[in-house]
Formats: C-alpha cells, sequence, structure tokens
C-alpha cells in the first residue's frame, strides 16, 4: 500500500479544496510564443549538454543524444566472430526484423504479396511497445472530420517538420487502417448502435481517438499476433539481428542474427528486409524513465545506420507528460492522455491549474517540468518530483462509473498500491516514451540503402519533431503494411550475389580513423540494468 508523505497529504487536501472551483472552469490555451518559450528553457531536446556531434556516417556532423551516438558509434558485435555466410540457416524472400505491431503488419502484408516471409524478435512475437500503447488510434473517419484536418493537426503537432508525403499516407490512410484492424476482429470501443467511440488527445481539433478501453495496444497487438501465427508466417523469437548483410552489388542481403539465450550465431539470407524494432525508450535518455518496453534500445537505427542509412530527427524524443511519478514500483509507467482527454486536469502543490490538459506532449511535459523546477509548484516524491493529475474530475464530467468503463487499466495500476484514482489524485512527472526521428524512408517504406525498408517507431519525419497522442498505432498499421506490400513485391525481382560484412568493415575503419569509436558492443539488444549498492 503506497503510503503518502506529510507534505503530499497537505497538497492532496489543497487539490481537493480547490476541485468544485476548477470543474468546468476553462483553463486557457497558450500562445505559440508561449510555446515557444516553455519549450527553449524547459524541453529536454533544449539541453544542449546532452547531446553530441556524430563523425561518421550520413548524419555525419548532426547532433544525437550521447546514449545514442555511444551506440551508432559503437563496435559490431560481428567483428569479433567468424561467420560462414556461404550457406546460410535461412534463406526467405522478406525477413522482419521485430515482432511488434509494425513488423506483424509487415508480415501480413508480405505474405498477402506470396512471399516467404520470417519474423526475427529478440523476445517474443509481441513483446513490444505496441501492446503497451494504452490510448488509442486516430483515423478521421466522422462526419465531421477529413484526413485533411487530420493532417493540419499533425503537422502543427510537429512543428511543421513532418515529411508531407508520409504525414498524407499516415492520414489518408488511417480510416482503411481502422477498418482493416476491425475486420481482423480488434474490438474497438462502440455505441450500442456499432459506431465507434472517438475522444480528443492532446492537440486534435476533432474526436478522431479510436479505443479498446484503455488498453488498444494490447488488443491491437493479440489480434495481429494471432492473424501472423493462424498464417504459419515463420516467428523465430530470442533471437535478434546483430548486423545487416549487403551483397557484393551493396543490396542489402539479410542479417546475422543471434539466439539470446545460446549465443548461437545464425545467418539469414533475405532479398528484401523490413527493420520494424521500435524505439529507444530503455536508453533512458537524460536519465529519464520511460513507459517503453524492455526491449526498446534503438537496435533498428544503429543497424540501419551502419548499412548507411540516413537518420531523420533523431535528435528530438517525446517525453510523455504523465508518467507516475509514485508510487516508486511504477516510477515511469504510462498513465495514458486520454485521462486528460477524459478531464483530469494538471495541478500544483497548491490546487492550481497550471497548463491546460489537451496541449500537444511537448509543452504540456515543459510545463509540468518548469512548475517543478522553476515554480516551486512540484511536490516531492521517493525518486523525485511531480504535480498532481486530478483524476476524481473524470467522474464530475462524465458521470459515475466512467473510469471503471473507459480507463480500467489505470483504475488498476493505482489501486494495486491502494490508491483509488476515482477518489484521489495521483503523482506524474514526464517519462521517455517515444523517439520522433528514426531512419529516414521514402513514401515506399524503403531506405536510401537498396532494399532495406523501415516500418513504425524505427521511421523518422512522419510526426515531425513531436508525435500527437494515437498517430503511432496509426503509423505501425499504416506504414508496416505499406513496407510489407513493398518488400514483398520487391523480393519478386531481386537477384542476389554473394553476401558480405565488408561495410561493417569499412565503417570500423571509419570510426578508427574519425577517432569516434566508442567500443560499446552495438546494437545494445537489453538494457542493463544494475543492482544499486546499498
Ligand atoms: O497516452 C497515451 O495513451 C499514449 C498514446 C500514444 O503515445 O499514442
Amino acid at each position: 500500500m503506497y503510503q503518502y508523505t506529510e507534505e503530499q497529504l497537505i497538497s492532496m487536501k489543497k487539490v481537493e479544496e480547490t476541485r468544485a472551483s476548477r470543474f468546468g472552469a476553462a483553463i486557457p490555451r497558450m500562445s505559440a510564443d508561449q510555446k515557444e518559450e516553455v519549450l527553449a528553457s524547459f524541453h529536454p531536446d533544449y539541453i544542449s549538454t546532452a547531446y553530441e556531434e556524430l563523425k561518421v556516417g550520413k548524419n555525419k556532423g548532426g547532433k544525437v543524444l550521447h546514449e545514442l551516438a555511444a551506440l551508432l558509434q559503437g563496435r559490431s558485435r560481428v567483428l569479433d566472430l567468424s561467420i560462414d555466410l556461404s550457406s546460410p540457416d535461412y534463406d526467405v524472400d522478406v525477413l522482419v526484423i521485430g515482432g511488434g505491431g509494425a513488423g506483424a503488419a509487415a508480415a501480413i502484408e508480405a505474405d498477402n504479396s506470396g512471399a516467404n516471409v520470417m519474423i526475427v524478435t529478440k523476445l517474443r512475437l509481441g513483446d513490444a511497445n505496441t501492446a503497451m500503447a494504452e490510448g488509442g488510434i486516430q483515423a478521421a473517419d466522422k462526419p465531421n472530420d477529413s484526413p485533411a484536418i487530420h493532417y493540419l493537426d499533425a503537422l502543427g503537432g510537429g512543428h511543421f517538420k513532418n515529411k508531407p508525403e508520409l504525414l498524407y499516407k499516415l492520414v489518408n490512410e488511417a480510416p482503411e487502417a481502422i477498418l482493416w484492424l476491425n475486420n481482423l476482429g480488434v474490438m474497438f470501443d462502440k455505441e450500442a448502435d456499432g459506431t465507434m467511440v472517438t475522444t480528443h488527445g492532446g492537440g486534435t481539433s476533432r474526436k478522431r481517438m479510436h479505443a479498446c478501453r484503455d488498453y488498444s495496444g494490447s488488443e491491437i497487438m493479440r489480434t495481429l499476433r494471432d492473424e501472423v501465427l493462424n498464417r504459419g508466417i515463420t516467428v523465430v523469437d530470442f533471437t535478434s539481428a546483430i548486423e545487416l548483410i549487403k551483397d557484393t552489388d551493396g543490396k542489402i542481403a539479410g542479417a546475422v542474427l543471434m539466439n539470446m539465450e545460446t549465443k548461437e550465431i545464425l545467418v539469414a539470407r533475405a532479398k528484401t528486409v523490413v527493420i520494424a524494432t521500435g524505439g529507444a525508450g530503455r536508453l533512458h535518455y537524460q536519465g529519464f524513465p520511460t513507459s517503453n518496453h524492455y526491449g526498446a534500445t534503438a537496435d533498428g537505427l544503429v543497424l540501419g545506420y551502419r548499412a548507411g542509412a540516413k537518420l531523420l530527427y533523431p535528435e528530438t524524443l517525446q517525453y510523455h507528460p504523465t508518467g507516475a511519478a509514485a508510487p516508486t514500483q511504477i516510477y515511469g509507467a504510462l498513465v495514458t492522455e486520454k485521462v486528460r482527454s477524459l478531464g483530469a486536469q494538471l495541478v500544483n502543490k497548491d490546487g492550481i491549474a497550471f497548463v491546460n490538459p489537451l496541449e500537444t506532449r511537448d509543452v504540456t511535459a515543459s510545463s509540468i517540468i518548469r512548475e517543478c523546477k522553476q515554480n516551486g509548484g512540484g511536490i516531492t516524491t521517493t525518486d523525485g518530483e511531480g504535480v498532481w493529475l486530478d483524476t476524481p474530475l473524470i467522474e464530475m464530467v462524465n458521470g459515475e462509473g466512467t473510469i471503471e468503463k473507459r480507463i480500467p487499466a489505470m483504475l488498476r495500476m493505482f489501486g494495486k498500491y491502494g490508491i483509488d484514482i476515482r477518489k484521489e489524485p495521483i503523482l506524474v512527472y514526464p517519462t521517455l516514451h517515444y523517439q520522433n526521428g528514426g531512419l529516414d524512408i521514402s513514401a515506399n517504406g524503403m531506405t536510401c540503402v537498396e532494399n532495406l525498408y523501415v516500418a513504425g517507431e524505427a521511421v523518422g519525419g512522419i510526426h515531425g519533431t513531436n508525435r500527437l497522442m494515437g498517430n503511432s498505432l496509426l503509423d505501425i498499421i499504416v506504414f508496416g503494411r505499406n513496407a510489407g506490400k513493398e518488400a514483398g513485391e520487391k523480393s519478386k525481382s531481386v537477384q542476389l550475389k554473394a553476401l558480405t560484412l565488408q561495410h561493417v568493415e569499412d565503417f570500423e575503419q571509419e570510426l578508427k580513423t574519425a577517432g569516434a569509436a566508442s567500443g560499446e558492443a552495438s546494437p545494445k539488444l537489453l538494457p542493463d540494468y544494475k543492482r544499486k549498492a546499498n
């Protein structure tokens, strides 16, 4: 059971005292200038000392966080191995690296194209950020909405940096993505007449968030996993890709794999490869906790970069405004934005609502950090500081029973520690949630490296420099399917020459010449948590 501190109890009383006056009150939106100011002063992306310049590769001269630089300029795990590329253990048309939503969607569509597909995943099929997504998936499929409005919302949220052709595809194919998932068996929240229930997210001008309670990603992943397994698509789990293989023409030609348990090295020859390895939260950039899955260690970025692909906006990360700040057992876990969509307000230690809860994520997160670091409005927790998310307002706004019906996972997550979110506010602080940037692709899903495709969180550019809620579950479906179709079709005309890892040797030489080799084994594969000394 969670034991509140004296300071927390005094502050919580103030939240209770101000609740009635805050109920129904409009919390002002920030002007563009105010947003710029709070971002520049408090968003972690603006802390220049957290960054360093890359010395080699396609992004040479560009800035990335130290933790990522160490991996991008790290030591390939294949350099110390003797690998026989002449007799591959697997020979397929399409190799999908990653067993989350994007990987599964890609594999299903590659299978539809008639290709021989294999998924390789370092954990199990479905062990991924997709399964941890809560709030929902955006699609403009209501009469008062349109893909054009969805486009404008995401463009504004992304600070006008979104790659236009990718964003165009995302929003235009969104309604079809919902239909596809619905037909596969995803149990979306619906009204009695079958109409999908939709809500707002931060930065949306229309209610277009489709959800499955507050375990939308888990339900979507369940369905995709079943579909992959029902089709008999080959899935090699507990096996990571540790390097991409090329052929002597420089085309992608497969990957070197490592069994995570036995460390056995295997070779997969493939005519096309789809990287769908997800995000990087488990690198804990700048010491932040994370809402991410255990396997989110930026592996795909490393593999792609070493093979010659370019990164787009790798310097921009998303710190979700509401990670759990207490109890310590769930520090950094996601408290879905849907809690705010349903009416919960962000309130400081004096019971004052200090930011409109549905500003875009980067602005909201920065405002929370400012409230704690500058304004003295934070509440001390075991792990740092936090502000209140006043959840009892939800039932005042929407009626009794709303929390249990719409966000049961939140009720349960806090209930395990004796906190009833229907009656008590909860403590939150930004948590590392998403990498806005990633590998640069064209609208057909391919990088600048021939036959290397990317889908999901490993892609950069779809969301500009700040993604809106619900556009990630959407992009794994739209761009996962897209990459699968394209890679499947392309594989039909690919003739591979002899396999080689020469590009890895060349990259290592470049690192040495530039004096940039970090020596860190990369890709990272799993986080290296160590027990703290007592
Ligand atoms: O807050 C959330 O439920 C997260 C959604 C997302 O990142 O899209």
